[in-house]
């Protein structure tokens, strides 16, 4: 059978593929827009405090695959359209940060900023998941410039510690990587590990705290 016999689907098709790599270079758009803002914010912190809030940042645009899942789980037509409705983490951004309070300073840097919208803010800090998750979600907008003119576009923006990260990286691979439930003994154990973490990151903050304190009480008064 020849392309020209086959049905008008190819058609359809090749609509929806370019479809998704509009979507795709749109949310690609505003992710550099969050990564720069964020970059910025990191740039200045360093001139003015001598040290980096943020240790690392990731970014990602979701596969169309992962984007297909969720609408089918979320029971909504597998329609570009639909996704960018309703999901708000096409684009996602992880910024892991030194230390506890700087996840704080640099959401609220960001939610200041006259162009960033907050639509969402979970503080699984505050309140950690039942699991021990720990991590700052925000769902922000942000304007970008194509050449149809100005769109607003959500990105979610992580922001946890590194030893945050850690725990959050290696609990993912073991729930989702292996192919045996993860059993309610591991899970407590799991639970158990996330506690300590939380714990380190605040004896960290209070060692960095008294260094910060040591510092300023050296330097003499003019
Ligand atoms: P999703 O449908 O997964 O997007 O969840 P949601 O929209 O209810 O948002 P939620 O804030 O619960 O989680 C969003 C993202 O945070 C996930 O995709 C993960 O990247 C991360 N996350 C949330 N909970 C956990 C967890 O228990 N463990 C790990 N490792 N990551 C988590
Ligand atoms: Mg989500």
């Amino acid at each position: 059978m020849t392309y020209e016999n086959l049905p008008s689907w190819p058609k359809e098709l090749q609509t929806l593929v370019d479809s998704f790599l509009d979507m795709r270079c749109r949310y690609q758009a505003a992710l550099r827009e969050v990564r720069t803002k964020l970059e910025i914010l990191d740039d200045e912190f360093q001139m003015r405090h001598s040290r980096n809030p943020i240790h690392h940042m990731e970014s990602r645009i979701k596969t169309p695959q992962s984007i297909a899942q969720k609408l089918v789980r979320k029971g909504l037509p597998l329609l570009p359209s639909a996704a960018m409705e309703n999901l708000h983490d096409i684009a996602g951004i992880r910024v892991v940060c030194a230390y506890l309070n700087d996840v704080y300073t640099i959401s609220d840097l960001l939610s200041k900023q006259d162009d960033v919208q907050v639509l969402q803010i979970r503080d699984y800090i505050q309140h950690p998941k039942s699991n021990g998750y720990r991590s700052l979600h925000m769902i922000v907008q942000v304007p970008v410039f194509l050449s149809q003119g100005r769109l607003e576009l959500p990105v979610e923006v992580q922001i946890r510690t590194i030893a945050m990260d850690f725990w959050a990286s290696l609990e993912h691979q073991i729930r989702y990587k292996e192919s045996v439930t993860v059993p309610e003994s591991l899970n407590h154990q799991l639970y158990d590990a996330a506690q300590r973490i939380a714990s380190l990151d605040a004896d960290m903050q209070d060692i960095h705290d008294q260094m910060i304190r040591l510092v300023k009480e050296s330097i003499p008064e003019t």
